[in-house]
């Protein structure tokens, strides 16, 4: 099976916990981010809903994960959604599959009424799948990370024009670091 449309897509279920870290472990070579989806598992922010696996007769090829997140704007504070980690299987990839996971990932947190979606570290592959540089709208993150790795996309218009301060959860601090 090649093509991404014999991918099924669901929420995933404790069952694949094990196989959604071997997912991240493979595509970003190294522990951090199988850490980073165990401990967002662990906090209020985290949305089983949001937490997506791509499936391919039984085996998770990839994942995806949307968190709830702080914005303190000038006109007050509200609540978005953080992107990561997003992987796919290295020997899974350029199938489409990373593409129609966000997709699908945009859409339900979309229905859910969640007005955005922010994500920091990886702008390359983001932007081209229609996020913006976060400069566009003055945001900045609450980690050590310049400006210009940083990318959102509104998932209602105008969400994001008065920019502000997106204060992300904290395993994604140990991440990257305290700044
Ligand atoms: C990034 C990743 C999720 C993409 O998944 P994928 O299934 O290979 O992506 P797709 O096949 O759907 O590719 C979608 C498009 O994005 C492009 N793309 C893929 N990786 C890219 C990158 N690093 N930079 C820019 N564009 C990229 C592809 O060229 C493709 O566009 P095209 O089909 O018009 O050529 C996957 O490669 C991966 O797990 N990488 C390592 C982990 C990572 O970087 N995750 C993202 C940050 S959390």
């Amino acid at each position: 099976m090649n093509r991404a449309e014999e991918i099924l897509i669901r929420p995933e279920r404790h069952a694949d916990r094990d196989q959604v870290e071997t997912v991240h472990r493979a595509a970003f070579e190294g522990e951090g981010e199988a850490a980073l989806v165990r401990a967002l598992r662990e906090l209020p922010v985290y949305l089983p809903e949001l937490s997506l696996v791509a499936v391919e007769s039984t085996r998770v090829v990839a994942h995806i994960v949307l968190s709830r997140a702080r914005l303190r704007a000038a006109g007050g504070e509200r609540e978005v959604l953080v992107l990561g980690p997003e992987a796919v299987l290295p020997s899974r990839s350029h199938r489409g599959i990373g593409a129609r996971l966000l997709r699908e990932a945009l859409g339900r947190a979309r229905e859910m009424g969640y007005p955005a979606v922010v994500e920091a570290g990886r702008p390359g592959y983001f932007r081209a799948q229609g996020f913006r540089p976060a400069d566009h709208w003055g945001l900045t993150v609450s980690l050590p990370l310049e400006a210009a790795l940083v990318s959102a996309v509104e998932l209602v218009p105008d969400a994001l024009t008065d920019g502000g301060l997106v204060v992300f959860p904290e395993p994604f601090h140990r991440l990257f670091g305290h700044r």
